[in-house]
């Protein structure tokens, strides 16, 4: 009897079905040519749903079995298609594309296409792109269950496993041929899952992480406040990068127009004084508490109960000063491990040491704020971290990126301070 491996093992149905994140991860989904290519315009949808940017590659079979037009549609980019199209290679040539995926996921992937890829072959553009992408390399095998049981499949599911392609199915069943057995792609939802569980690092799992975003409001009478431009963008992108990292992650967040990102506890705050209290008070569950809020220093030291008029021409506001939240909470006796962040305008890294030490924190990322395109309410961001003698500068990049890129070096070092 030919032996077959059903590759339900490493991506079943049970360990994929919580929800994982592709948050502003680059998908190229390569489409082979088999009955099942149908259902890669579900599995677009769920992968954007995940939010991923997806780009489609097909091959000729698979244009066969459903238009690229379709696939451009739900994508929302143009479908790449041929190797030596002199047009396609002037927009995002395959190079290019094969740097842009942070992963590779072909589906379906058929007998042929496993063949090709475990040959090394780069005979069209998905092998082509395949053998020049250094992303992770995902296969959802969808054939006929006497080809998929052929001992020349198998060699070759070998030969590419043996290499780290990551496979998710196939599953067992009916098949469109009328034959029962397995062969079967993998249902769109769990490949998608699957795929967003490949940058689920663990890094922080088991453990409660607390994050501050956004501004604050510091009312003056009952429609007017002080506030500044946060708008809450990296303190979302880290609980974002938290919860991918496994931890129990919670945000506290000031008045921002963001969704709570998936599986993040999400409560609201205005004032500075009311981020105090919820942060104080959930330092009884919490081993990390990183203050990205962008904290109004002064309120107004009286609060009109009706709106001020404009009657002089002049006015004077008296400020007094708020809590520092992210010093009360490293000096609580229930202290976490506290990063804070430091915003400045000019000597940077230097303020920022001193803020680390003046407020006893493990580490506080530094933040030039003077800088066009990054800092407050942008897309980008450019930052040093730092702790104790050391740092590190994460170059400019999108805010999902970076707050990646911090999660990870905070994840390091609360392992080695705290273990
Ligand atoms: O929200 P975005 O538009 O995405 O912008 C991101 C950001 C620029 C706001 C963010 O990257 C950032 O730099 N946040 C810190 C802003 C800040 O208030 O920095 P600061 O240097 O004034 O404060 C130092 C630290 O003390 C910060 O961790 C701050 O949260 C904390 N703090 C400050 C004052 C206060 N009363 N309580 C505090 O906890």
């Amino acid at each position: 009897m030919v032996s077959f491996a059903l590759l339900s093992d490493s991506y079943s149905r049970k360990s994929v079905t919580v929800l994982g994140h592709l948050f502003q991860r680059n998908v190229v989904l390569g489409v082979s040519g088999g009955i099942a290519a149908y259902k890669s315009a579900e599995l677009i949808r769920q992968l954007k749903t995940r939010g991923a940017d997806v780009r489609v590659v097909m091959t000729r079979g698979a244009r066969e079995f459903i238009t690229p037009l379709t696939l451009q549609a739900l994508s929302g980019h143009p479908v790449h298609a041929d190797l030596l199209d002199p047009e396609a290679e002037l927009g995002m040539g395959h190079i290019e594309l094969a740097r842009w995926a942070d992963l590779l996921l072909v589906a379906p992937a058929t007998a042929d296409l496993l063949a090709r890829l475990a040959q090394g072959r780069a005979d069209d553009l998905l092998t082509t792109v395949a053998l020049a992408c250094p992303a992770p390399l995902m296969l959802a095998p969808a054939m006929n269950q006497q080809m998929w049981r052929n001992t020349a499949t198998q060699d070759n599911l070998q030969r590419l496993q043996a290499r780290g392609v990551h496979m998710v199915g196939p599953a067992a069943g009916e098949q469109a041929c009328g034959d029962v057995g397995p062969g079967r792609m993998e249902d769109p939802a769990i490949i998608a899952a699957a795929a967003a569980s490949l940058f689920e690092s663990g890094e922080l799992a088991g453990r409660r992480v607390v994050i501050t975003a956004g501004p604050t409001r510091e009312a003056l009478d009952p429609v007017r406040y002080i506030s500044n431009h946060s708008s809450g963008r990296m303190g979302y992108a880290l609980a974002r990068a938290a919860a991918e990292a496994g931890a129990r992650t919670t945000l506290i967040s000031g008045p921002v127009d963001l969704h709570t990102p998936e599986g993040v506890e999400r409560v609201d705050v205005v004032s500075a004084e009311d981020m105090l209290e919820a942060s104080l008070s959930r330092l009884t569950d919490c081993d990390i508490f990183i203050a990205c809020a962008a904290v109004a220093d002064y309120r107004p030291a009286d609060v009109a109960g009706d709106k001020i008029k404009k009657n002089e021409e002049r006015m004077t506001l008296e400020l007094v000063r708020n809590p520092d939240i992210v010093a009360a909470v490293s000096a609580h006796p229930q202290r976490p491990f506290t990063v804070g962040f430091a915003a400045e305008t000019r000597d940077l890294l230097s303020y920022a040491r001193d803020k680390l030490e003046r407020k006893g924190l493990d580490m506080i990322v530094a933040n030039d704020v003077s800088a066009e395109g990054i800092g407050f309410n942008s897309q980008e961001n450019a930052v040093t971290v730092l702790w104790d003698g050391a740092e590190e500068a994460l170059p400019r990049s999108g805010k999902q990126q970076i707050a990646r890129d911090i999660i990870t070096r905070l994840a390091r070092r609360y392992r080695e301070t705290v273990t």
